[in-house]
């Protein structure tokens, strides 16, 4: 952690905790207001993802994980990342830990992650992970690793492609989909990851799922009928394009040591990203301008 000293009579700490109550939404509007406060947010988003790497690999491994993740191209991502994207639920500050580490890995980078883990002595699991269908048709194999904490397992995603938000777009909530690369984090659904809500992906979560996200203080719903507010750009029916990652939150983290490069890339540039995609063919919103109630009444 390297901060520059400040002149204000408060300390670092006392700026840290209240930062770590921030949303998101709060957290990079802050980041851009100055050298000092990008350098705090990008600090907090580092302790929060180091300590979730680090329960599953176990701290002394945390700096190879992330040479692993800067190598092959992954990306941590799905619902392990909500716990680096949201404040604490508890004011204690004890608070859940996200129960299995997903990884997305662009085709054919697998091995070095196997090398890794058998490096660090995790073993494979012979369990073969239940793999709900939309997702396995933008992956291609799924490896699964007991971690440290033995209930709680690491899940290796190799995707269809070179791409590693190919597999984010098939979460079964908007609040899974998001990733985080060595240096880059990026949000498909910011606004929504801020709100609490998690709507149905092309998948329903299972009810387990379902129950851990009520834990957790997120709202699942299956469709847009319950909002009280219009959908605006997170309306399911939309066509929703990301072209350069524009249309997206993005979020240059800086990686590990704080030394990457602002520019990385999801598995591939970029400025070569490009997807599509859209989560339901209907909206039950009264109050969004594309309500299939409101159509017929
Ligand atoms: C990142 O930025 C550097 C310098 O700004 C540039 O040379 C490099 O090509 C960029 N990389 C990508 C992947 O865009
Ligand atoms: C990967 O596949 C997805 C889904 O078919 C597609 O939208 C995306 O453009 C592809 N990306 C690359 C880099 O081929």
């Amino acid at each position: 952690m390297s901060i520059r000293p400040l002149s204000l009579a408060c300390s670092e700490l006392v700026l840290y905790h209240f930062l770590n109550a921030c949303t998101l939404a709060s957290l990079i509007a802050l980041s851009h207001t100055s050298f000092f406060f990008r350098t705090m947010v990008k600090t907090l988003h580092r302790i929060r993802l180091c300590a979730v790497v680090e329960q599953f690999v176990g701290r002394e491994n945390v700096h190879r994980f992330f040479e692993v993740l800067e190598v092959t191209d992954s990306a941590v991502g799905g619902s392990t990342l909500l716990r680096v994207l949201t404040p604490p639920t508890s004011p204690s500050g004890y608070d859940w830990m996200p129960s299995n580490l997903n990884i997305y890995v662009p085709l054919g980078n697998i091995s070095p992650w196997n090398a890794f883990f058998a490096e660090i002595k995790l073993d494979i699991s012979s369990r073969q992970p239940g793999i709900a269908f939309p997702y396995k048709s933008v992956t291609n194999s799924h490896t699964q690793y007991y971690s440290r904490v033995s209930a709680h397992l690491i899940l290796l995603s190799e995707s269809i492609n070179a791409s590693v938000i190919t597999p984010a777009v098939a979460a079964s909530t908007t609040l899974a989909m998001c990733i985080a690369t060595c240096s880059t984090t990026v949000v498909l659904y910011p606004e929504l990851v801020d709100r609490g809500r998690a709507h149905s992906g092309w998948n329903s979560p299972t009810v387990a799922a379902c129950i851990k996200l009520q834990d957790r203080d997120f709202r699942h719903s299956v469709s847009t009928i319950s909002w009280k507010d219009a959908c605006g750009w997170n309306c399911p029916v939309l066509w929703r394009r990301v072209q350069c990652l524009r249309g997206v939150g993005v979020f240059c983290w800086g990686g590990i040591d704080n030394k990457m490069r602002d520019n990385g890339s999801v598995g591939i540039p970029f400025t070569d990203v490009s997807m599509k995609w859209r989560l339901d063919d209907k909206c039950w919103n009264v109050n969004c301008p594309w309500s299939a109630v409101r159509s017929v009444a």
